[in-house]
């Protein structure tokens, strides 16, 4: 067996069964609310990468992924940088994430539209229940680092954030996050 690795003290994951993506500022259009300053930004400028480790088939019942999502630091229009957030497509399962670098919000929000936010800071782990949308925000200076594990089978619904969004935005006002109702 091929062996993997992760690094506790970066959440960087080398070695076998790995997939990289990355989603830079011309990937995320109308992600953030002010769209005319996202298209003045440089396009290629890397908003966050996802390493995961996906040792079985996706959608196959039982098994797990692995992963680390890094966040970088940055505004779009005041608006913080953050993953773009997902239902699973199998909504009823759940997901850990575990904060290793850095400093941020995850944005938790049921179908009912009800969103509460959690404080991610190092060794902070956070259990993402079923049946709720999941984003990472970066307020800090640093990278957010974020470690996850979650259900092979669980799948990633987008296009239901990509169409009605989060009912909050975190917005950077004098320097510090503020949630605004979108
Ligand atoms: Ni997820």
């Amino acid at each position: 067996m091929n062996l993997t690795l992760v690094d506790v003290m970066t959440g960087m994951l080398s070695g076998a069964d790995l997939e990289q993506s990355r989603k830079t500022i011309g990937e995320l259009r109308g992600v953030f609310a002010d769209e005319p300053a996202r298209q003045r930004m440089p396009q290629d400028r890397v908003v966050y990468r996802v390493q995961a480790h996906m040792p079985v088939e996706a959608k196959k019942p039982g098994g797990l992924f692995f992963g680390t999502s890094t966040v970088e630091p940055g505004t779009v229009g005041g608006e913080y940088f953050m993953t773009r957030g997902h239902f699973h497509s199998r909504r009823e399962t759940g997901e850990y994430y575990w904060c290793i670098k850095g400093e941020g919000l995850l944005l938790l929000m049921g179908e009912d539209r009800k969103t509460v936010s959690l404080n991610m800071t190092p060794g902070v782990l956070a259990y993402i229940p079923g049946f709720t949308a999941h984003r990472l925000v970066n307020t800090g200076a640093e990278p957010l680092v974020v470690g996850a594990c979650w259900p092979a089978d669980a799948g990633h619904d987008y296009a239901t954030i990509d169409r009605e969004g989060f009912s909050v935005r975190v917005m950077c006002v004098n320097g510090k996050p503020e949630l605004v109702e979108a």
